[in-house]
């Protein structure tokens, strides 16, 4: 800064002396990891830049070309972290009339009473404080909107202020959101503390089906072969177990991303009206379905690669091999049975069918693709190919299952194998489609989703009397 200004702890003080004036000028309070990227990105957009620091002489290395002056900048940001903020108040008559760029974020939500963009305002109550830039990262700035997120969000209470601070993110390549007021800085200051909310709930229930599964198979199969026929099979905890587990959660994952459009159906079936808000866990269901799919994605991926070491497995070469030496030792051929045959060809071809699909849907969520499908193209995929998708999966499993079901040695300690528990809730999805597809069902949920609503006959004749009476109202008031 031109001017010294005195303080117990920090002075902002020039490294140069002001140059030409044709290009505006911007300052920036900290020459910090932020403050040195924000400062060069300016510089390069064209802007003149000008700190402020409390060791002008020791500061990190800041951008070619950028030097320190604040009287004829009229834009400060302030990239600084909320804790120093205090020494600002002292500068309050040189930042009047100047609009502040509150940059900061904080560790924790709720570690101060109120937004660090209204504490600063309430510090310097003559300045125009606008929230903003605070969503980038250094790293982002430096390396500019294409290789990152390209939003800034803004708010304040100043248009003018607002505007300003608009036009430079709009020349620094960002695309700017205004949410509002001050206010609403709070809610700008927790944004870069979320860590993939919408991937939460799909990523906790993946980890607790894994869990769960995993400790099924684990003393369905390993601990009772230890346990019943005291044979040490904890090898298969690698591979076999590993891809039972993840098919069996995939599967389930999938078929959980189409039952809550099944039950959004019947419960709009239900009401006979689709302007009657959903129950808040549908909607959540609803909206985390893509997150669903692409973790039931990954786990199908697994299995797929698992299912491709099979062969070179050594416990399975050793079993092979043994096999085929006692056959020979017995001089027996055990003969071909086309039944197993077409039993196995077929659950690999609707296995790799159901994964091609599979793929597909998660092609198609991919922003970049998505983008160019329209409504129509979109909802075909995802729907009606999500419905083959999984009917697919779940007819691969029926036909891995075939009549296993019917052996009593299939159900160890009365535990169904794990394939069956994982069929409940896709059959249970398919059926309950199918009765919607019902051609009746169908006609009805149709024109429900194309607004006509159900009405029942006193209801309709309640309505229609306090809509006489409105009527009446109104035209007495008229006369
Ligand atoms: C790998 C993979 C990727 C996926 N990617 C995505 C993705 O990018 N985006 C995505 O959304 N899903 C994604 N999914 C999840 C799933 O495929 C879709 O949500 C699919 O559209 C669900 O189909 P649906 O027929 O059950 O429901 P929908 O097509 O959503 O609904 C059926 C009908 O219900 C009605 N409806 C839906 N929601 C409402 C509502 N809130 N209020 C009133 N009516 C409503 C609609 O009119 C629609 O005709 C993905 C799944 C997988 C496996
Ligand atoms: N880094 C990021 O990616 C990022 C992203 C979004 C938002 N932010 C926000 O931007 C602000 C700055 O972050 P940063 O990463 O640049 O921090 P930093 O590297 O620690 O820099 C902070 C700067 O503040 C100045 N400062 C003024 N008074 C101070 C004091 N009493 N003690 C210490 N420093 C003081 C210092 O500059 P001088 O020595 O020159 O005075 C210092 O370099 C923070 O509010 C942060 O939340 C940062
Ligand atoms: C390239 C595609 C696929 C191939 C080649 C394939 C192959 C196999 C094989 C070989 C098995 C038996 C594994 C074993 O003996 O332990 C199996 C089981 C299974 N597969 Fe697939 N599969 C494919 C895709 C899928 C997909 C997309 C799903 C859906 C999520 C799926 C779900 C299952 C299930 C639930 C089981 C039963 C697991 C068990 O309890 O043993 N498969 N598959």
């Amino acid at each position: 800064m031109s001017k010294e200004v005195n303080s117990e702890s920090v002075s902002l003080c020039p490294l140069s002396t002001p140059a030409a004036t044709e290009q505006e000028m911007l300052c920036i309070f900290g020459t910090g990891d932020l403050g040195r990227s924000l400062g060069q990105r300016l510089f390069q957009t064209g802007y003149k830049v000008v700190y402020g620091s409390r060791r002008p002489h020791s500061c990190g290395p800041l951008p070619p070309g950028t030097q320190v002056q604040t009287q004829s900048a009229r834009l400060v940001f302030v990239c600084i972290h909320r804790e120093n903020y205090n020494f600002l108040e002292t500068l309050a008559p040189q930042l009047k009339g100047k609009v502040l760029v509150d940059v900061s974020n904080n560790l924790k939500k709720n570690m101060y009473p109120e937004a660090n963009a209204e504490y600063l305002q309430r510090l310097i109550p003559g300045a125009q404080v606008v929230k903003g830039f605070n969503t980038l990262s250094a790293w982002a700035l430096q390396n500019g909107p294409s290789d990152a997120s390209r939003q800034v969000y803004v708010c304040g209470n100043s248009l003018e202020a607002k505007q300003a601070v608009i036009e430079v993110a709009t020349k620094l390549g960002f695309t700017v959101l205004d949410r509002g007021s001050l206010t609403a800085a709070r809610e700008l200051e927790d944004f870069p503390l979320q860590l993939f909310p919408e991937w939460r709930l799909p990523l906790q229930l993946a980890t607790g089906l894994t869990a769960f599964f995993f400790f099924y198979l684990l003393i369905r199969d390993v601990i009772y072969s230890y346990v019943v026929n005291d044979k040490d099979i904890s090898f298969r905890i690698m591979a076999s177990l590993a891809n039972k587990v993840f098919p069996i959660v995939s599967l389930i994952m999938l078929s959980l991303c189409y039952l809550p459009g099944v039950i959004a159906a019947f419960l709009q079936l239900y009401r006979g009206t689709k302007y009657k808000r959903f129950p808040d866990w549908l909607d959540r269901w609803m909206l985390c379905r893509k997150q669903l799919g692409l973790v039931a994605l990954a786990l199908a991926s697994l299995h797929v690669l698992y299912t491709l070491i099979i062969p070179i497995r050594y416990y399975v070469r050793y079993r092979l091999a043994a096999h085929t030496i006692s056959q020979i030792k017995e001089n027996k051929t055990s003969p071909f049975d086309t039944t197993m045959a077409w039993r196995t060809d077929s659950y690999y071809v609707i296995g790799i069918l159901g994964f091609g699909l599979y793929l597909l849907l998660g092609i198609t969520s991919l922003p970049s693709v998505s983008n160019v499908l329209s409504w129509r193209e979109f909802s075909f995929i995802q729907s009606k190919l999500g419905y083959l998708t999984l009917f697919f999966c779940t007819f691969h499993t029926y036909l891995y299952g075939w009549d296993k079901f019917l052996q009593p040695s299939s159900y160890k300690w009365f535990m169904l194998p794990g394939y069956m528990l994982s069929l409940v809730v896709p059959s249970v999805v398919l059926v309950l489609k199918l009765l919607l597809l019902l051609p009746c069902v169908d006609s009805t949920l149709t024109r429900i989703r194309q607004g006509w609503e159900r009405t029942d006959p006193e209801k309709k004749k309640k309505n229609y009397q306090s809509e006489l009476a409105v009527c009446s109202g109104l035209c007495l008031l008229h006369l």
